[in-house]
């Protein structure tokens, strides 16, 4: 096999951020820009080397060209074997499961998760580590290093592989085993959770549901596992062929751009359960008939409950939650005598705690919910929770969660999300929030009185890394919460998220509006942090 050595120019913008480099399509077609930061991961990864990868991504518009360049490198660099999911598809949960089943070195991922895709909208690369979870930012930041370092790649001149045949192929030296994407998922699927309950429900016929894979990569395991293991009527999946752009929608499962499964949750003859994932697989909406499960509401059910799943017998370890997620799962943690961490916005930092035995179940507002069963969060898997659960239960989706409030008390949760602001306010907004936080303390707004004001740092409890400034915490005496922070994912400009959470104990007061019971905190936020006259938005573009 014939390698070349390709001179290149380091690129200055290669810095992973919140989960991997994501760009627009057109800068990662710039010559050189997908190779360079492929050889970073090379260059850094050294075990890789005689070693074996993972490949797959989300079919999104790229993902195809891309493998191929990526196989080309890997044989290049004397890899020994890549495991690519047929088509070059592999959810990212998938991913994470085959890493690990396989015992490899680690992983790739292509996919902008939720982004748009298509050749005017995003594309994405990621690492995985061979515990198979998100890259940690010790690494993410290594391989940035390596990137402004770079001066030329190493690629081989073989052909391409053909990708849509499952088997054993190979470039150079190298062995390409191309798999079934869903296979081992599915398999592990099979263990966690009782399918004969589930199978029963849906046999009964009394139990409508339908999942939205929005054109993206959960339409085959979400039809597979669904309607062909578990006996769901075909038709349960709508959108389920994956497509290079989705179809032109935006592949966020929530309330705003999954509407179409919300519809189907309300008006004539609703359903009794709905789900929706996104671009990747690693999110998920879940809704009952007329009803929206809040994901933070989510994870604390999931993790109350667990113990009746037969993944899970064994009772849970402990829960982990980022910093912005709501504190519900904190009141379940303390109630089962359990511990519950806080960690920065993103799944790497879900990782040590999982490898460590630390936690069992995890989770984020962003629609993000997982278990030690992989290490990335996991939308097939929560949907399947929820299955699972309600045939267990035998109640509706809202009599479960309503129970929960009742036993533990409401988070009332929501996000503002002020999309595409300008970088440069959106950094000045930061900066004023981080002059005031001396002084906000004992700051009265009518009945809410400022107790804390922080920018949120975390140690990590396994390896004592620190990571620091990731989000301003506003605490109130009688237990309501504003978080602000600038997201970490975005392509264009700023994003600014707004988090608000205030808690109700009283059951009798738990089946409000959440924007009548939030509104007040709303006003505070805009006061405190003068969003209005600092990016000239009287409101967010997203709400969730
Ligand atoms: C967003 C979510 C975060 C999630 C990440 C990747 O990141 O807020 O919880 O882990 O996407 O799915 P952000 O844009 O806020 O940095
Ligand atoms: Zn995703």
């Amino acid at each position: 096999m014939k390698t070349k050595t390709v001179p290149t120019q380091p690129f200055t913008d290669q810095r992973p951020g919140t989960s991997g480099l994501r760009k627009k399509v057109s800068h990662f077609q710039q010559e050189h820009y997908l190779e360079n930061f492929v050889q970073a991961i090379f260059d850094t990864q050294s075990d890789l080397g005689g070693g074996t990868l993972v490949l797959g991504g989300d079919g999104r518009y790229h993902n195809r060209t891309a493998i191929q360049v990526i196989l080309k490198m890997a044989a290049a660099n004397c890899l020994s074997e890549v495991i690519v999911g047929q088509g070059g598809l592999l959810s990212t949960p998938a991913a994470s499961c085959v890493i690990r089943k396989y015992k490899t070195q680690g992983g790739i991922i292509l996919s902008a998760s939720h982004n748009p895709g298509g050749p005017d909208a995003d594309f994405g690369i990621k690492f995985n580590a061979p515990n198979g979870g998100p890259a940690p930012e010790g690494m993410t930041e290594a391989i940035y290093k390596r990137t402004l370092e770079m001066q030329q790649y190493q690629i081989s001149e073989a052909p391409n592989v053909d990708l849509e045949s499952i088997g054993n192929h190979s470039v150079g030296d190298m062995l390409v085993r191309v798999i079934d994407p869903v296979d081992d998922y599915a398999e592990l699927m099979q263990e966690l959770f009782d399918f004969d309950a589930i199978h029963s429900m849906f046999n009964a016929g009394t139990f409508r549901m339908h999942f939205d894979a929005m054109h993206a990569i959960t339409g085959p395991y979400a039809s597979r596992i669904l309607e062909q293991m578990l006996g769901a009527p075909q038709g349960t999946v709508i959108n389920g062929t994956p497509l290079e752009d989705f179809g032109g929608g935006h592949p966020d499962p929530n309330l705003a751009h999954a509407h179409e499964i919300v519809e189907l949750t309300t008006g004539f003859e609703p359903v009794d359960f709905a789900a929706a994932s996104d671009g990747d697989g690693d999110r998920n909406m879940v809704l009952g008939k007329n009803f929206y499960v809040n994901p933070s509401d989510s994870l604390a059910i999931m993790a109350a409950n667990a113990h009746h799943l037969p993944g899970y017998r064994m009772g849970i370890a402990g829960i982990a939650r980022s910093m912005p997620t709501s504190q519900a799962a904190d009141r379940v943690a303390e109630a089962m005598g359990i511990e519950c961490y806080e960690t920065p916005t993103g799944w790497k930092f879900f990782g040590n705690l999982l490898d460590a035995g630390k936690i069992t179940i995890c989770g984020e507002e962003s629609f993000g919910t997982g278990s030690d069963h992989v290490r990335e969060k996991d939308g097939l898997w929560a949907v399947l929770f929820w299955l699972n659960l309600l045939a267990f239960k035998r109640q509706s989706v809202r009599k479960i969660v309503e129970g929960h409030w009742r036993r533990f008390g409401r988070n009332y949760y929501t996000r503002y999300d002020y999309e595409g602001i300008d970088t440069n306010d959106a950094n000045g907004l930061m900066e004023h929030l981080q002059n005031s936080l001396a002084s906000l303390p004992g700051t009265e707004f009518g009945q809410f009185v400022i107790q804390y004001a922080d920018n949120f740092s975390y140690t990590d409890p396994v390896d004592g890394s620190l990571s620091q400034n990731q989000g301003i915490r506003i605490g109130f005496s009688n237990g309501s919460r504003m978080v602000f922070r600038l997201s970490g994912t975005g392509t264009e400009g700023a994003t600014l998220r707004l988090y608000l959470e205030l808690f109700e104990p009283d059951p009798a007061k738990q089946l409000q509006q959440t924007s009548d019971v939030i509104a007040p905190l709303v006003a505070i936020a805009q006061e405190v942090a003068e969003i209005r006259q600092r990016t000239g938005r009287d409101k967010p573009s997203v709400i969730t």
